[in-house]
């Protein structure tokens, strides 16, 4: 069985990679012998969806599949046949990164058939997706994070399985937050945050990874 983890985050140490890592502990967990990796989307040069049709195209020899040949198309098929993802991605602007928009463009909709009978033939696996923000838990309601998010997944959900989520509130962004302009933020509060919640992050993020694979097993 092969799991990914796919990170958005444009830093391969931090708080969504750390996550990430976690979650593939708990897919471990539930099966030793899986064979696990976290793609870092930033890693490599790539475009969202360039509305060729190609996917949709009658007849098209690449018919829902994507047909850019650049360097995320042999991640594409890879993920395309795996037996369960979990995203993970920092939110930049109120919604997760760039990168992760593009990866998403192309992992999902030539899976989305433009017909009211017909479908794509695509394998279906469990998903799950892991935020992590500055904001509070509070504040991310306030905004609408949660409401952005839920919309999005059911999309996600209806071409892969439901998709569960972890959200992770105010992240240790800085190793020194002396160096920038940061007053918005009590360093010794998020200092703390970090000794005490992250761990728990953590472990969350392990028991959705067990989560993951525990379904993969029922979508079989
Ligand atoms: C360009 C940029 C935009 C950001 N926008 C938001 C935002 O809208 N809301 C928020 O809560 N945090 C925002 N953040 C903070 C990050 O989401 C947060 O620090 C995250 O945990 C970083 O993940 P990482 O450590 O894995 O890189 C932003 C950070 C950057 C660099």
């Amino acid at each position: 069985m092969k799991f990914f983890a796919v990170n958005g985050s444009p830093r391969p140490k931090c708080n969504t990679a750390q996550l990430l890592d976690k979650s593939l502990d708990g897919v471990k967990s539930v099966y030793p012998d899986a064979e696990v990796e976290r793609i870092n989307l930033y890693d490599f040069p790539f475009h969202g969806c360039k509305s060729c049709f190609a996917c949709k195209r009658i007849g098209g020899k690449h018919y829902g599949r994507c047909v850019q040949n650049d360097d995320l198309k042999p991640v594409l098929d890879e993920i395309s046949n795996a037996d369960g993802v979990i995203l993970g991605s920092p939110i930049y602007c109120s919604d997760v990164t760039g990168n992760m928009r593009c990866f998403l463009e192309r992992f999902m909709f030539p899976f989305i058939a433009y017909s009211k009978t017909e479908t794509v033939d695509h394998k279906r696996m469990p998903l799950a997706y892991i935020y992590t923000m500055n904001a509070s838990e509070e504040i991310s309601y306030q905004i609408g994070y949660h409401d952005i998010h839920d919309n999005f997944e059911k999309g996600l959900g209806s071409v892969f399985s439901e998709v569960e989520h972890l959200y992770v509130y105010e992240t240790y962004q800085f190793k020194d937050y002396s160096r920038y302009v940061s007053d918005m933020f009590d360093e010794k509060e998020r200092k703390h945050i970090r000794q005490t919640r992250f761990p728990k992050d953590l472990e969350n993020a392990f028991e959705l990874g067990k989560r993951v694979a525990i379904r993969a097993e029922q979508l079989d």
